[in-house]
């Protein structure tokens, strides 16, 4: 189980996704978002998504931020926060879901926030149940 999220790496890292949005590359949908991750040190990588004019190679936010998170050596996301401009909660998408996976555990907390304030909190579990993990490769 890993331990709460305080008030204060939650603000942290909402400053931090909603800065990294402003730097989003989305000359195509026109959707802005950012993503922040908490790691096991208690540091803060943020990612926007970035674009592309052929649209496949196009990264999520999250994507992004998880590769700052592992280049910055952290081993574990503790917490995600994902800030987009929709009525309905931004969550991860499939892919990025399966991607956070790969460094979190189903307790995991994934916040969604709006231009007004938080719209949801999910663990990963609940957005990605019965995954397939790290673990499957340990026999
Ligand atoms: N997008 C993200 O970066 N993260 C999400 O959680 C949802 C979607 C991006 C991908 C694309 O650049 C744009 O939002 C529209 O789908």
């Amino acid at each position: 189980m890993p331990a709460a999220v305080s008030e204060h790496d939650l603000a942290r890292l909402v400053d931090a996704a909603r800065a990294a949005r402003q730097h989003a590359h989305a000359p195509y949908s026109r959707f802005k978002v950012g993503a922040a991750l908490l790691d096991e040190h208690g540091r803060v990588h943020a990612g926007c998504n970035v674009e592309n004019a052929a649209l496949p190679q196009g990264l999520c936010a999250e994507a992004v931020a998880l590769g700052q998170l592992v280049a910055a050596g952290g081993t574990e996301v503790c917490a995600v926060v994902v800030v987009g401009d929709s009525s309905q909660a931004v969550t991860p998408c499939g892919g990025c879901r399966q991607k956070l996976r790969e460094f979190a555990g189903d307790d995991t907390p994934v916040w969604s926030a709006d231009m007004q304030g938080w719209s949801a909190r999910h663990t990963l579990g609940e957005l990605l149940p019965a995954s397939f993990g790290p673990g499957h490769w340990r026999r």
